[in-house]
């Protein structure tokens, strides 16, 4: 079968470990109930990226990114906008190789955050309805497995992640994080660089 480029495995390793940060992030909106504070698309709190003043207010600094509504929620979206851009580029990167699974799982791939953007702007803008809220909740740990499939497409002989799979096991998250994918990101940015 033929393997993709090394080139192209970290960023599908970046994408991975975006989205596991991502989920981290949605569950804090979620938590703090930010999405009813900040109910405005595309502006939050009146500007695109909301005043210093505003983000980083409470002390010490790093305590507005679990507690602070805004941060959460600008963080939020600022890595959902840096997700779809990236999954976009490398998808058009992907489109030159010869492995057809590599093409078609970054395009889905492209597709499903993009996806999972449009559901998250809908639950803001709609107040939260509970039926799109949980859409948008529960969707990204089926969708994890997108981003981990095409990761282990592209990646280098050796890499920790599994034979390629659509499934993820929810109880086994923590473990799938620390025993494949981080060992999986280091070893592509080094097998990049030998
Ligand atoms: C790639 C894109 C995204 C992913 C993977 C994602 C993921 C998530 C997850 C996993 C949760 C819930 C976590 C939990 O309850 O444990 C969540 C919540 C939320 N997300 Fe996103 N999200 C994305 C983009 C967005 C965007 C673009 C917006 C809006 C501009 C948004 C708005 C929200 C809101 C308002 C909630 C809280 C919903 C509630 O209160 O139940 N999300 N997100």
């Amino acid at each position: 079968m033929a393997r993709s480029p090394r080139r192209l495995a970290p960023t599908a390793a970046a994408i991975l470990l975006l989205v596991v940060a991502q989920i981290a992030l949605g569950g804090l909106v979620a938590g703090l109930k930010a999405g009813l504070i900040y109910d405005t698309w595309p502006l939050i709190d009146g500007a695109f990226i909301p005043g210093r003043e505003h983000l980083f207010f409470l002390q010490p600094a790093w305590t507005n990114l679990i507690d602070n509504h805004l941060t959460v929620q600008f963080a939020h979206r600022m890595v959902a906008y840096l997700l779809v851009g990236l999954a976009a580029l490398h998808a058009a990167d992907c489109a030159y190789q010869d492995d057809a699974r590599c093409r078609a799982s970054a395009v889905a791939l492209a597709f499903v955050l993009l996806l999972q953007a449009v559901l998250g702007i809908l639950t803001l803008l709609l107040h939260v309805p509970i039926l799109l809220a949980l859409t948008h909740q529960r969707s990204p740990w089926r969708r994890l497995s997108w981003p981990r499939f095409h990761a282990q497409i592209c990646a280098p002989a050796g890499s920790p992640l599994p034979t390629a799979s659509r499934g993820v096991d929810r109880a086994s998250v923590g473990g799938v994080i620390t025993r494949q994918i981080i060992p999986h990101t280091l070893h592509a940015v080094r097998a990049m660089r030998a």
